[in-house]
């Protein structure tokens, strides 16, 4: 597809979405299609999905259910938003997508990779992130961001060793895929985050010229 897909990971707190309109209006500047999207999410339907997902409930919500469901809204967002606008050449920036699943029902719930890899399969057949920027910062620093932004959604409820599991995972899906990722140190303040992140606007560029 002629478009350039680019998704953004990391946990809680990690500052993806700030920094996902930097990089937004960088390359706005420069002429580019945008699109800005998120996971799960992106569609109404797929939003739907979210609140599910994210809504804290009495009932404890099935390790498969909460696989299942990120795959159901990725489908309806793949086919509604993503590929879409691949096809028409834009840039689509999305704050998480299939490494987070790996991440967070592999790493922190302890679902195994294969399964994951099963529904990868299913649902994107070979759509892949052209680039993966991982938001890295240590889970206390990222989880204090996170409760000072407000009322903790089901995942943000979870205990440390969860969020540990988590950017682990993260770190060796980075370490696999060094051509794909590159990871960023989140834990310095914005304007030092943003001059790690300019390093890539020229290969970004790059790839669209190709
Ligand atoms: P956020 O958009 O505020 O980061 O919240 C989304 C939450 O959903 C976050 O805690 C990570 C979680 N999540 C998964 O567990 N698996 C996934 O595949 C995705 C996309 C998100």
């Amino acid at each position: 597809m002629p478009g350039l897909f680019i998704t953004l990971e990391g946990p809680e707190g990690a500052g993806k979405t700030t920094n996902r309109t930097f990089i937004a209006d960088y390359l706005q500047q420069q002429g580019v299609e945008v699109v800005l999207t998120r996971e799960p999410g992106g569609t109404p339907l797929a939003e739907q999905v979210r609140e599910l997902l994210l809504a804290p409930s009495n009932e404890v919500m099935a390790v498969d259910t909460e696989l299942l469901l990120m795959f159901a809204a990725r489908a309806q967002h793949i086919a509604e938003k993503i590929k879409p606008a691949l096809q028409r050449g834009a840039v689509v920036l999305c704050d998480r997508f299939t490494d987070a699943t790996y991440a967070y029902q592999g790493g922190g719930r302890g679902l195994s990779q294969q399964r994951i890899q099963i529904l990868e399969q299913f649902v994107q057949g070979d759509l892949r992130p052209d680039l993966t920027l991982l938001f890295d910062l240590p889970i206390e620093e990222g989880l204090k961001r996170a409760a000072a932004r407000g009322r903790l959604d089901r995942f943000e409820q979870e205990h440390q060793a969860f969020f540990q599991r988590v950017r682990e995972a993260y770190l060796v899906r980075a370490k696999q895929e060094p051509e794909r990722f590159s990871v960023i140190d989140a834990a310095p303040i914005l304007s030092e985050v943003q001059e790690q992140i300019k390093c890539l606007f020229p290969r970004i560029m790059e790839r669209l010229s190709v």
